[in-house]
């Protein structure tokens, strides 16, 4: 098979990537290892960046999005029971829309089924090759048989355990990593959200997330140990846990009931340094885990594949500018989206090693944003997505 770029991983990443560049008149052919409804049925994300929501208009599929997204102007922070606002409307003149990645990711396969995209799922084996010369291939097994993708680019959308990012060398590809001592449990309920906006605390026991997906379905995380498992949280030992690190004022607002998705995240930070090699491209995750704190994750992912979707259609316009800073201008916003993620991270949760003056420290933060104007704007710009570049 021949296409002009071959888009390893039919993630978000991988899916906006080809209708980006189907938009631009670029053909592509996108494989993955899992199938469309495995990829629809995973739970991550659900904050969207006004320049997320920006990016999947322009690529013509917000219509949903914007009929059933729940714009947010702002969000609290609480530290053992203080409250903060942090009043996004307010201080940035922007907001961030409530939408979940499963959402975002039905919307864009319908978009590509309907206008014809060739996929391949439950492909095996995959491995891209000759990525230094002007004519690499993909390899993989698909339904047992071999097929080779001839293509001019390789797009590397496959995620954290992905081949692309191992396809680059070990003298070449520098990584950046920090592995925190502890996981996010989290729940999905069809109950009403205990507040109208996002809260994200720091209790004495815990961090906790109130989150949603509607005005009738909530999405809740508590910090928890790395040794924890699923079997281990039975709803009550979960609600129990997490009206207490809410605090009872807002705890009273909490409607329980079953959960119907519950599961435990890892929390990384981690940069992968170059994200091109040859003619091989790296975006999203392939290239950079943030932990979840702050919600960066998949619109770090959008933000890549727009600059990645420029650079390419730029170079099929004649101009290669865009393709070769694609790696250094993504590095630059990716680096300072770590920052912000870690940062978030690191005042929101209890640290095991913690000493004394480091809680202290941490309640200090949280006391100079509450009190700052300056300091909230600045959590508050963050939040609602730096510029593109
Ligand atoms: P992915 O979504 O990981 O997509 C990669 C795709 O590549 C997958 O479909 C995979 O099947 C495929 N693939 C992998 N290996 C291969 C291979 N060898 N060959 C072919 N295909 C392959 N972000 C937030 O902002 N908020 C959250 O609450 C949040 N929660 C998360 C929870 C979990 C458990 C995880 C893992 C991530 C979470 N994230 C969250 C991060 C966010 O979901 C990701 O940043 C986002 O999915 C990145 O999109 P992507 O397309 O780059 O990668
Ligand atoms: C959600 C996840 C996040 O990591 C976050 O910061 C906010 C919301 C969510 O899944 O709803």
């Amino acid at each position: 098979i021949k296409t002009k770029v071959c888009i390893i991983g039919s993630g978000p990443s991988g899916l906006l990537l080809s209708q980006l560049l189907a938009n631009a008149g670029i053909e592509s052919v996108v494989l993955d290892r899992r199938d469309r409804a495995y990829i629809e049925g995973r739970i991550r994300a659900g904050v969207l960046e006004q320049g997320t929501v920006a990016a999947l208009e322009e690529a013509g599929v917000a219509d949903r999005l914007h009929r059933e997204g729940l714009p947010h102007d702002g969000f609290e922070l609480a530290f053992d029971g203080a409250r903060h606002r942090i009043d996004l409307a307010g201080l940035t003149g922007k907001s961030v829309m409530v939408y979940g990645q499963t959402e975002v990711t039905k919307d864009l396969f319908d978009k590509r089924v309907e206008q014809g995209q060739q996929f391949f799922f439950d492909v095996e084996e995959v491995s891209p090759r000759d990525l230094k010369t002007g004519t690499p291939e993909v390899r993989f097994l698909h339904a047992g048989e071999e097929v080779i993708v001839s293509c001019d680019y390789v797009a590397g959308c496959d995620g954290y355990h992905g081949v692309s990012r191992q396809a680059i060398p070990d003298d070449v590809l520098r990584t950046y990593e920090r592995v925190y001592p502890f996981g996010w449990l989290g729940i999905m309920v069809e109950q009403p959200p205990v507040n109208h906006e996002l809260i994200y605390a720091n209790h004495r026991r815990g961090f906790a997330l109130a989150s949603m997906r509607s005005a009738t379905r909530s999405r809740y995380y508590i910090q928890c140990d790395l040794s924890d498992k699923v079997e281990d949280w039975s709803d009550a030992r979960f609600w129990e846990e997490f009206a207490t690190r809410l605090g009872p004022e807002t705890a009273d607002h909490l409607r329980t009931g079953p959960s119907f998705e519950k599961s435990i995240a890892p929390l990384r930070s981690f940069v992968a340094e170059p994200m091109r090699y040859g003619n091989l491209l790296l975006a999203g995750d392939a290239a950079h885990i943030v932990p979840p704190t702050g919600a960066k994750g998949l619109n770090l992912a959008v933000a890549d594949v727009r600059l990645l979707a420029r650079a390419l259609t730029e170079h099929y316009a004649g101009n290669d500018a865009y393709l070769e800073s694609y790696s250094e201008t993504v590095l630059a916003r990716v680096w300072k989206v770590e920052r912000f993620s870690w940062q978030l991270s690191t005042l929101m949760h209890q640290f095991p090693e913690n000493s004394p003056f480091e809680a202290r420290m941490q309640r200090a933060e949280f006391d100079y944003v509450a009190s700052s104007e300056a300091a909230s704007r600045s959590i508050a710009e963050n939040y609602v997505g730096l510029p593109l570049d």
